[in-house]
């Protein structure tokens, strides 16, 4: 598999097939995810969770992400790179700038924020510069205290058309990528069919471009195994075949079904 790129996945999109995404937090387990072909490698500030032993991804530190990045970075030829911006390291452009870079000198490819219409500028900012963006809407679970808990977000109408109006200047900011977390599954069709960049969903149903999930949940040794999720190691020898399974069934469409959506 040769590297992948923004572009790979534009063109993944354009032919109308799917690509698939897991977190990694280190070098064995993202050789193992780029021996699979898995498409996009998430440090994840859900390292937080599953990692740290955390209940929320607020604690997780710039420095910490910047750790996670340089381990993964080791063990992928192949898989693109992608590192989260942890709580309050963008809260302001200059900020962001300056925090990007950290991640990016440390082996990301593109870096993630969670956040709709008051990003625009900072994504512009980012984008500008050279440092690819991907968005994250719907959960976003730095903001969890303010959405009173993890909840499936944009239920009612007004709610998935402030979702799709923010997707779309996140796009027009130069966003090349938006991760959608926990929206019902018809949301997530329209944002796909809608956006022109990738959508990759987790729990936003199976017509998103592509699909993310947690090593851990996917691996069935997460504390709490969400709806969204499915053990693949359950039905797998090693862990090596239950990653090729994970990407085999995003491709194909088996995963994931009605019953992991909302
Ligand atoms: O941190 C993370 O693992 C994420 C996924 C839930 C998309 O952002």
């Amino acid at each position: 598999m040769t590297n992948i790129s923004i572009d790979d996945l534009k063109s993944i999109k354009a032919s109308g097939q799917k690509f698939a995404a897991i977190t990694a937090y280190d070098y064995s387990f993202a050789k193992l995810i780029d021996k699979a072909e898995i498409e996009v490698t998430l440090v994840g500030d859900s390292l937080g969770n599953v990692i740290q032993g955390q209940q929320t991804t607020i604690p997780v530190t710039l420095d910490e992400m910047a750790y996670h990045t340089t381990n993964v970075k080791r063990g992928i030829r192949s898989s693109l790179i992608l590192s989260d911006m942890p709580f309050m390291s963008y809260a302001t452009v200059p900020q962001a700038l300056d925090n990007a870079a950290v991640l990016m000198q440390a082996g990301a490819q593109m870096v993630k924020l969670e956040g709709g219409e008051w990003l625009t500028e900072t994504v512009y900012a980012l984008t500008e510069r050279g440092i690819p963006v991907c968005g994250h809407l719907g959960l976003t679970p730095q903001s969890v205290h303010k959405l009173s808990g993890f909840k499936v977000q944009g239920k009612d109408a007004n709610a998935a058309d402030k979702i799709l109006a923010e997707a779309k200047m996140l796009e027009e900011a130069g966003a090349d990528l938006l991760v959608i977390e926990c929206v019902p599954s018809a949301l997530g069709s329209n944002l796909a069919s809608t956006l022109d960049i990738p959508v990759i969903g987790i729990g936003a149903g199976s017509d998103t471009d592509g699909q993310v999930l947690v090593l851990q949940d996917m691996l069935g040794i997460s504390d709490k195994a969400p709806k969204f999720s499915k053990n693949y190691l359950a039905q797998a020898s090693s862990i090596q075949d239950a990653l090729s399974a994970y990407r085999k069934e995003v491709l194909n469409g088996a995963f994931p079904e009605p019953k992991h959506g909302f």
